[in-house]
């Protein structure tokens, strides 16, 4: 059995590319090392063979067995529409893990929004929190049933879910369940759509309630020395998201003022 690493290069080999909708590929790939990695943090890809696109691109990992590293992708542009030729034994570059990751020691009275495809970056986190017995509650949205791409992976986690369109669970948004599930709670992570990370901020704010956000930015190098990652605080200070994030406190953060 391979020993945890902590390097930051890694080669790995893809073990299987499962498209889940046209435009959702799970993909799974075994690391030569193992590098340890903590829920929330992130790995660059390399998603071509040559220089188009030349920079590898940032995704959180949805969990690790046995070496095998998996990630959830949406085919987005052109690094991403090349995972959908990706084929058993192809060989991958990677770096990382990267990103600081949800806060540890959140025990008591958690819970976990995922809205779309930020359900990636939480997924780790909810395997933990089940893991360890702590008390959770995960909230999964998305616009249609059709796009809850993960509902089978997550039956274990017993989610409580919503659609816009009510094809699946509360008929509207994900932060309508929030607003009514969460009287006892201390804290809440989100990952999903900026706007939805706004309305989980205005709730838990209003509330006093603890509130962690996990937030994506163009990358470059995702180790802290490109800059082209930053965002402004609430203070108006920069803030790299592959450094000092991905994963924010809510209130430290200006989620408007991000596009
Ligand atoms: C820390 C972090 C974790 C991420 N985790 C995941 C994940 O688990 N699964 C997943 O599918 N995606 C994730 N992303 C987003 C993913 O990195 C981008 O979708 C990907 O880089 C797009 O590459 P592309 O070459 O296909 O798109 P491009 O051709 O480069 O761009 C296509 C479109 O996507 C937009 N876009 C590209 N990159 C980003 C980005 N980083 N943030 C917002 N919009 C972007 C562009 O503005 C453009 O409109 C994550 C991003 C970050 C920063
Ligand atoms: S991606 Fe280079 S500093 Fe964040």
């Amino acid at each position: 059995m391979l020993k945890n690493s902590t390097k930051l290069i890694h080669d790995g080999t893809v073990v299987a590319t499962d498209v889940l909708r046209q435009d959702y590929i799970l993909l799974s790939v075994r690391a030569d090392d193992r590098p340890r990695f903590e829920p929330g943090q992130f790995m660059m890809i390399r998603l071509s063979d040559g220089y188009d696109p030349f920079l590898l691109r940032p995704f959180s990992i949805l969990d690790e067995h046995d070496g095998v590293y998996r990630f959830l992708i949406k085919v987005v542009g052109k690094g991403t529409r090349a995972v959908r030729n990706f084929r058993y034994g192809r060989r991958v570059f990677l770096t990382g893990p990267f990103g600081n990751g949800f806060p540890r020691g959140a025990g008591h009275d958690t819970v976990v929004v995922a809205g779309g495809a930020g359900i990636a970056s939480v997924f780790s986190l909810v395997q933990k929190l089940h893991e360890r017995g702590t008390p959770y509650k995960l909230m999964y949205g998305a616009r249609t049933e059709d796009e809850l791409v993960l509902s089978n992976l997550l039956k274990p986690y017993d989610p409580a879910i919503s659609t816009d369109d009510g094809s699946k669970g509360h008929h509207g948004k994900l932060t309508d369940l929030l607003a009514k599930g969460i009287e006892h709670t201390k804290t809440v992570f989100a990952c999903g759509p900026l706007p939805m990370l706004a309305a989980v901020k205005a709730v838990t704010s209003r509330r006093g309630i603890e509130c962690y956000v996990s937030l994506e930015a163009r990358m470059a190098c995702g180790f802290g020395v490109c800059l082209g990652c930053t965002i402004f605080d609430a203070k108006g200070n920069t803030r790299r998201v592959c450094k000092e994030g991905p994963v924010f406190d809510a209130k430290e953060v200006n989620l408007s003022g991000i596009h």
